[in-house]
């Protein structure tokens, strides 16, 4: 699916596609109880409670004077975020942690390499990555919106450390990205339900043998690792329980 700046995703067909695939696998009823459940949770949502409890990660946003906090999407986007993945930007400190975890095991920066967010929503790992010297930086978001949010951001973040200046943000569906046959990081904050990770895993792996490389993929809040774990090129090389590390090497 590729999403044009001017396509808006339907809501309605969201919900049928993510009813219909629940659905095949366990039932509709099974499907029906979970739809009424994400609602129920999201109506719960969006309550003045739960929106200010949202604004508890815009420190980052002040700092850079840019707009990537979970508080601030419209309700369309995060009903879509129910049958998609909600948007929630990754905490910075944890970014650059992993980050440095993965730059000890590879003994060097990375020049050679570039990183790539699959569902990079309003772009803050894009910015925190650009603090690094990476080759370039990309991100790929399937809400028109946000990665419209992404490309303001991109053109306003302001940082004394930024070293990578050649930063974008791709709308379209990620589970459809072509890897580029260079060194990458790839980086992903649960985007997909496990039939999406399983589709971009192999569409990885299939580049890697086309084009052998060095390749690491940070992963963080693992929900579903055991994708990754049943890989046959990618093998765990480290992590906490907050994130795992994934590499050829
Ligand atoms: C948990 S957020 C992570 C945002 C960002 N990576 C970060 O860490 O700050 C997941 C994002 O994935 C996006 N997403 C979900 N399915 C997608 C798909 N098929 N293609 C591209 N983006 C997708 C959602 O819209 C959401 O913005």
């Amino acid at each position: 699916m590729n999403v044009g700046k001017s396509s808006r995703l339907s809501v309605t067909r969201s919900a049928w596609q993510w009813w219909k695939d629940l659905a095949a696998r366990e039932g509709p009823l099974s499907a029906t109880t979970k739809l009424a459940r994400a609602l129920w949770e999201f109506a719960r949502d969006s309550t003045p409670a739960r929106s200010r409890q949202r604004y508890g990660d815009i420190d980052y946003d002040w700092q850079h004077r840019v707009n990537t906090t979970s508080a601030a999407v419209g309700w369309r986007d995060r009903l879509l975020g129910v049958f998609y993945s909600s948007y929630q930007p990754t905490e910075e400190t944890l970014f650059h942690e992993m980050l440095a975890s993965l730059r000890e095991h590879i003994r060097a920066d990375f020049h050679d390499f570039i990183f790539v967010d699959l569902g990079s929503g309003k772009g803050r790992t894009l910015l925190m990555a650009s603090d690094h010297p990476f080759r370039r930086i990309v991100g790929v978001e399937l809400l028109p919106t946000l990665h419209a949010l992404a490309l303001e951001n991109i053109g306003k973040y302001k940082s004394e450390s930024q070293k990578c200046f050649s930063v974008e943000s791709i709308c379209a569906d990620a589970t459809e990205f072509s890897f580029p046959a260079e060194p990458t990081v790839l980086y992903l904050f649960n985007p997909f339900p496990e039939a999406g990770l399983r589709r971009v895993i192999a569409n990885l792996e299939q580049s890697l043998r086309d084009h052998p490389r060095q390749v690491y993929v940070l992963y963080h809040n693992p929900l579903l690792e055991h994708v990754l774990a049943e890989g046959t090129i990618l093998h765990k090389i480290g992590g906490t329980h907050q994130y795992s590390m994934y590499g050829i090497n």
